[in-house]
């Protein structure tokens, strides 16, 4: 019976082994529900939340629940969640301007921050769409009505927001909305709405937006810019060629369309140029344009988007593009075809309307770039791998600190989340997190709150707050806390704990030697070729001769490897694939004495458990003794049995 369990979590850690195989690098480490604290709140409606704002206080944030909003909060997770009634202008019955139907209310797609305890949200009841710029701190919040939003608010009425779309709220005295429409039907292209409404101009190609970059400029307002990043449909049918490209477009914020006869109410200085995203030498490239993170910086060139893309194959990249590079093709590139056209701005002019006609025929006809926007330094992807990402999220805050590194989160198909650690064109996965209950709910929105490091998630049915700063879950020792390479952590002298200064951290080389040299650890004190456990406690298990039996080592580092030593001899006893037991097939005097397990990894060395054998004498209880030992085990496998 016994054998056969562990023959069975042989073959199920071994299948996990193949299907897992090609996905290198794996995460260093993986917390689950049962390593890490995870705050939840269930979500109802099973609507995809259009989006996640943290409130004023620590701890709360708000979410949009198809027709009204929630505040939750998370200091106190037992209290209902406080629903917020949206006071659509729309639906104010008391206001003879309106005309109501019996059941007044909007799906909610788009919410935004504005300033301090401001939000910005639209909905549509499939036949209009309603836009409320909300004050939360007044109670009951009331849509503002602000001069400068109901422009905004006029022109979108007509047009139906879809689910998922990328908008993106450009605040100044008079306020503009860019919302995206994606699909082979309809207006499909960026959309502005305000004072000068203005969209795409018909065409037949299937784009599908994933984010809009607004690129203001305070030196020069006129030269004020909001990005598009899409993947469209390829029409070259071609057997070797791929489904979808990736690309880049761009419109100025001041194009108010052209004059009456000729692309009016159109964009007159869109110009679209393709991404590439691969390595030239390996021929490996990604087409396939998923999701897009951006860090904003001062200078407004230096803004960088993490674009993350797939291919056929399954593999997944992340290749990161500035402003200032995709200016660049804007500026100086050709036309498809090296076509020149003389005439053309590639500035953004201050009347549109008074373009000439020539040179709108011009603008109708091509717009695409001859050049393709290539990633900052010309450097290949940042990271590659098999996994199937859905969505990438940035964290530019650790960069105020000497040693610069970027957290990026990566939401697995599965629900589950990578932490990486990037410097330059080198990334390091520090950790899977497996937050939702429900696995095969993918991330649908991330939001970190970096005082707290908290990071929020939602999935179709979970709200979760994972704290990313928990370093004390990568061990109790100086070198567990900087193998880790967390950017957020560092070594304090006795714990593991969020970085400040003057504690010690190696995010580029994970070099534990800094440990020693600092003299912030105690050196190992016996004479024994391997340093001591903390608790130098050895577990005595007495074991009936003949009997079978099996030693448990806590894995934590999928990059350590594991060894089993008995009696200062290294055995070779230890499985490939679970390192983490080992088998006592048969009890006898052999077997007796300390085994111990030891971890190495990048050269340091720490024992994980440690257990003394002892033959049980014959005359002992054995039969109850090796019966409660193989219940114990049993209950032991079947829980790791679930993979
Ligand atoms: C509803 O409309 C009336 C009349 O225009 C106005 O006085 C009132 O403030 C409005 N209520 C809300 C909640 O906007
Ligand atoms: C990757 O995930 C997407 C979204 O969940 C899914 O549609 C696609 O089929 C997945 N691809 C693979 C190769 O598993
Ligand atoms: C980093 O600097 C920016 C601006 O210089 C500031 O807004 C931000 O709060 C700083 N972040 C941290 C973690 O200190
Ligand atoms: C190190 O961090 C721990 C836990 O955060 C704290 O209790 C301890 O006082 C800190 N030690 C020093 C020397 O700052
Ligand atoms: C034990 O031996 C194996 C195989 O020779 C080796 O890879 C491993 O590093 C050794 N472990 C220790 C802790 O010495």
């Amino acid at each position: 019976m016994l054998l056969l369990l562990f023959k069975l979590y042989l073959l199920c850690s071994r299948l996990h082994t193949l299907t897992e195989a090609t996905s290198q690098p794996a995460a260093r480490m993986t917390f689950t529900l049962r390593e890490t604290a995870m705050k939840r709140f269930p979500l109802l409606g099973h609507h995809a939340p259009a989006g996640v704002v943290l409130e004023k206080e620590p701890n709360t944030v708000i979410s949009a629940e198809q027709k009204h909003l929630k505040s939750f909060n998370f200091q106190n997770p037992r209290k209902t969640p406080v629903e917020i009634h949206v006071p659509w202008t729309e639906c104010n019955k008391s206001d003879p301007q309106q005309t109501l139907k019996a059941d007044c209310s909007f799906n909610i797609y788009l919410v935004q921050k504005m300033e301090a305890n401001k939000l910005f949200l639209c909905g549509t009841d499939e036949e209009r769409t309603a836009c409320c710029d909300m004050d939360l701190s007044q109670k009951p919040p009331r849509c503002m009505s602000s001069a400068n939003i109901q422009n905004v608010k006029d022109s979108i009425q007509g047009f139906i927001i879809k689910e998922g779309e990328p908008a993106a709220l450009v605040e100044s005295a008079e306020s503009n909305l860019y919302v995206t429409y994606s699909g082979s039907e309809g207006d499909v292209g960026i959309h502005r709405f305000g004072g000068n409404r203005v969209g795409p101009t018909m065409h037949d190609r299937e784009q599908h937006y994933v984010g809009l970059v607004p690129s203001r400029r305070r030196d020069d307002p006129l030269q004020g810019k909001v990005f598009g990043f899409y993947k469209e449909k390829n029409k070259d049918p071609g057997l070797y060629s791929d489904m979808w490209i990736p690309f880049v477009t761009r419109v100025c914020m001041r194009d108010r369309g052209g004059p009456k006869n000729l692309l009016q109410f159109s964009w007159t200085s869109q110009m679209n140029a393709r991404l590439f995203c691969g390595e030239p030498e390996s021929r490996r490239h990604f087409s396939e344009l998923v999701d897009v993170a951006t860090v904003e910086k001062e200078q407004w060139e230096d803004t960088r988007v993490y674009a993350l893309f797939r291919n056929e194959w399954g593999m997944s990249a992340v290749c990161v593009y500035t402003i200032k590079d995709i200016e660049r093709i804007f500026t100086k590139s050709t036309f498809k075809g090296k076509v020149l056209q003389p005439g053309r701005s590639r500035e953004c002019v201050p009347d549109s309307t008074t373009i000439p006609m020539d040179v709108l025929n011009k603008i109708k006809e091509n717009s695409e770039m001859e050049d393709w926007v290539r990633p900052v330094d010309n450097s290949g992807p940042i990271l590659f791998n098999h996994h199937n990402y859905t969505h990438i999220y940035v964290d530019d805050s650790q960069n105020n600190r000497s040693d610069k590194h970027t957290v990026l989160y990566l939401s697995l198909h599965k629900g589950d989340i990578h932490k990486v650690v990037q410097k330059e064109t080198q990334t390091f996965v520090i950790a899977e997190y497996q937050p939702f209950h429900h696995r095969h709910h993918h991330v649908l929105t991330f939001l970190l709150h970096p005082p707290t490091m908290k990071l929020y998630l939602t999935s179709r049915t979970e709200l979760v707050q994972l704290d990313v700063g928990n370093c004390a879950q990568y061990g109790d020792r100086c070198g567990d806390c900087v193998l880790s390479r967390d950017p957020y952590c560092g070594w304090n002298g006795s714990h593991c704990t969020p970085h400040t200064q003057d504690m010690l951290q190696d995010v580029s080389q994970a070099d534990h030697n800094i440990c020693v040299s600092s003299g912030m650890v105690e050196q190992s004190q016996t004479g024994s070729k391997y340093p001591p456990g903390r608790d130098e406690v050895t577990k005595s298990i007495k074991l009936p001769l003949n009997s079978k039996y099996f030693l448990q080592c806590p894995v934590s580092s999928h990059q350590a490897r594991y060894t089993w030593i008995h009696l200062e001899r290294n055995t070779s006893r230890s499985l490939e694939d679970s390192p983490g037991l080992l088998l006592i097939p048969r009890m006898s005097p052999e077997q007796e004495g300390r085994h111990r397990c030891v971890s190495e990894e990048r050269g340091y060395t720490r024992v994980l458990a440690d257990y003394t054998l002892q033959l049980e004498s014959r005359a002992g209880v054995k039969t109850s003794t090796s019966l409660l030992l193989g219940l114990c085990v049993t209950a032991a496998l079947i829980q790791s049995l679930s993979c």
